[in-house]
């Protein structure tokens, strides 16, 4: 642990958070806490996010295989969701990603990797069957982000929480802030295959990584806000352990309610 990264806890509701100076410290300590949970377990399971906000904690668990701290080949992992339709082999989708900023670089079996199917051909069977291999595992860990509108996974603000894996019609703000990934507005699908928040919940931890002023709202409403579908994130006041991970331009917290553990 960085001696600048500022521990905070709120009591009532159990969830920690560690303020880190910069993106670096973020994703360092957010990769120490995947490696301490892939070192606790002789088979660990983890739920994977895509997006920038892990790619600097993707780049530090590449660093700790290749000083031979961390093996992944007895880990399983499960991919949050993926764009619908796109082709595993398309370079803005999921699979692709996770590809490029983790799997190639380590010594992961790839029959272990798991990333739904944004090119199935029946999309409610893919939710199905992804959520029935979700349900014969237990997460060990489950990293996530968060969008700007307290998005968790692709569940957007809704009437209520998803309970399991499930195609969602993405939101236009989400379709406007992942457009950065894309030639145009125009390429970025309106739809995807999700991770549910009630499949999210089911992990043993839950460990959220956030970064930027534009996270800033999303991050407070989360962790001091109302538990409202309507900020999908907020749903992790109910999990008995959950970290965020967070650099000082995404944290305004409401300090009173904060104490340094
Ligand atoms: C990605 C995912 C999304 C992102 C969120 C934040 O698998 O599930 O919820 O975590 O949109 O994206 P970034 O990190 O690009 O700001």
């Amino acid at each position: 642990m960085s001696a600048n990264v500022k521990k905070l806890i709120n009591q009532g509701k159990n969830i920690k958070v560690f303020v880190c100076p910069d993106y670096e410290t973020l994703s360092c300590e957010a990769a120490g806490v995947i490696a301490g949970v892939m070192l606790s377990n002789d088979f660990p399971v983890l739920g994977l996010a895509t997006g920038s906000s892990p790619v600097g904690t993707y780049r530090e668990l590449i660093r700790l295989y290749e000083d031979g701290i961390l093996d992944f080949s007895r880990t399983t992992t499960f991919n949050l969701d993926e764009y619908y339709p796109l082709s595993p082999e398309n370079d803005q989708s999921y699979h692709y990603f996770m590809d490029h900023n983790l799997f190639h670089f380590v010594n992961i079996s790839k029959p272990a990797v798991h990333v739904p199917d944004g090119n199935a051909p029946d999309m409610k069977k893919a939710s199905l069957e992804y959520e029935a291999m979700l349900s014969e595992r237990v997460m060990h860990l489950q990293l996530l982000g968060i969008g700007g509108n307290g998005h968790i996974g692709f569940n957007e603000p809704a009437e209520s929480f998803a309970k399991a894996t499930h195609v969602v019609d993405l939101t236009q703000s989400t379709i406007e802030a992942n457009a950065r990934f894309f030639a145009s507005i125009d390429d970025v699908p309106k739809q995807a295959i999700s991770m549910g928040v009630g499949s999210i919940m089911r992990a043993k931890k839950i460990l959220l990584v956030a970064n930027g002023k534009a996270k800033a709202q999303a991050v407070k409403a989360a962790l001091e806000g109302e538990i409202t579908p309507k900020v999908p994130a907020s749903a992790l006041q109910m999990h008995p352990d959950v970290t965020f991970v967070i650099d000082e331009e995404a944290c305004a917290l409401d300090e009173s309610l904060w104490t340094a553990f």
